[in-house]
């Protein structure tokens, strides 16, 4: 064990984070709007459930299915049995897995928290692995630049780098950072520099079709949208806020909960205006959501809480979570005729009700044109 003066805030922070979001209710108030994108059902399906295949190329790696178990944690040696639990599933089911915020092991040198990062490389030596820094850091009063970058890339030689922006938790959080002035021209210009591919992810507030559009014409590889739906960073920060009686930044929690694009809406918004890699993050919470998602135009979906609560319970829950997801998944595409993930993105979808709307109102082609060229 490491000497507790040796750790530092961030360190303690990630690890009051996890304990509210394994104890509390976290979630946001209002759904990922999935259950305004219906696919059709196809009772002539003319398949066979072993001939579905869920198989797909994200970043030149494989996957078995398009699953992340996205970003979450490290930084602190006692959440690093969950990412060991976590990385063994990935590597054993072929899906990809995100580490949390390497903040803490660049702002300290210290081995128990690299290591706590650098165990999911050596438990997954080939899975699609994605670092994570936040946007904040490279605002105008941090100085994270080419160098941190690169350095958390190699850290757990990851295949690409997530820099999390997260405006809205980060206004909620007591010491939050809020300035994030000049941040997007220096992540652009250092992913330019990188050989590895850096996109942008938000962390439960959703992306928009104006944020994507920026990202588009960059040198960022595409987005996690980290949509409205599920883990509300907002409500994690109001609850912190609670317990160190905070009352001015848990009442403004309170107010911006359900802040965001849902998840659903965030990757319509996205694929829109661009064709980048899109992740969707954000209350995904079953294989039938993921082929809803995947249809609409993402290329991978992603689950943090449902990986943190299973690991919680163990090896066999997370392998357990796995399976579910890829039956689901399947079956999804066996009853819309599906055979591949590919097929997924020429089927029907009906838009109802605020989704449809939404779609109106932003002005965005109801059908949805970038599906059938793919
Ligand atoms: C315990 C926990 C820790 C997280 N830490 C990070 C993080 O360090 N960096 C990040 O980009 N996202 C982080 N996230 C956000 C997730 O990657 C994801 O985008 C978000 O939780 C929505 O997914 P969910 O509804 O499946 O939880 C974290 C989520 C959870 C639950």
């Amino acid at each position: 064990m490491c000497a507790v003066e040796d750790l530092t805030h961030t360190s303690f922070r990630k690890l009051s984070h996890l304990a509210i979001c394994l104890k509390e209710n976290i979630e946001a108030n209002s759904s990922n709007f999935l259950k305004d994108f219906r696919l059709v059902p196809r009772a002539i399906c003319d398949l066979d459930l072993d001939e579905i295949d869920t198989s797909t190329t994200i970043f030149g790696k494989h996957l078995a299915m398009p699953l992340m178990a996205a970003a979450m944690t490290g930084g602190h040696p006692e959440v690093r049995p969950i990412n060991e639990i976590i990385a063994q599933v990935a590597q054993k089911s072929c899906i990809a897995m995100g580490v949390g915020s390497q903040r803490a092991a660049l702002e300290k040198k210290i081995p128990y928290i690299s290591e706590s990062f650098q165990i999911v490389r050596e438990l997954a030596p080939n899975i699609l692995l994605i670092g994570n820094l936040g946007a904040a850091q490279f605002g105008k009063e941090w100085c994270f630049g080419k160098q941190e970058v690169q350095e958390a890339i190699d850290l757990i030689q990851a295949d690409a780098l997530a820099v999390h922006v997260n405006p809205a938790q980060e206004l909620t959080q007591i010491e939050g950072d809020t300035c994030f002035h000049g941040f997007f021209d220096r992540v652009t210009e250092i992913a330019g520099q990188v050989k590895t591919p850096v996109l942008l992810k938000e962390v439960g507030s959703g992306m928009s079709r104006e944020d994507a559009s920026r990202v588009q014409g960059s040198h960022l590889a595409g987005i996690d949208v980290g949509g409205l739906g599920g883990t509300s960073w907002v409500a994690v920060e109001a609850l912190r806020a609670l317990e160190k009686q905070d009352r001015l930044h848990h009442e403004f929690g309170r107010t911006f909960w359900d802040w965001g694009i849902p998840t659903a809406l965030s990757v319509v918004e996205t694929r829109s205006v661009m064709d980048k890699v899109i992740i969707a993050t954000g209350g995904v919470r079953n294989g039938l959501e993921a082929a809803q998602l995947l249809a609409l135009g993402a290329d991978c979906v992603g689950m943090a809480l449902p990986f943190l609560k299973a690991a919680h319970q163990g090896m066999n829950e997370v392998e357990f979570l796995v399976q579910k997801f890829q039956l689901e998944l399947k079956a999804a595409m066996l009853l819309t005729g599906c055979r591949t993930i590919a097929d997924l993105r020429k089927i029907p979808i009906v838009v109802t009700g605020i989704g449809r709307e939404w779609l109106l109102a932003r002005g965005i082609d109801m059908t949805m044109p970038w599906r059938a060229k793919k």
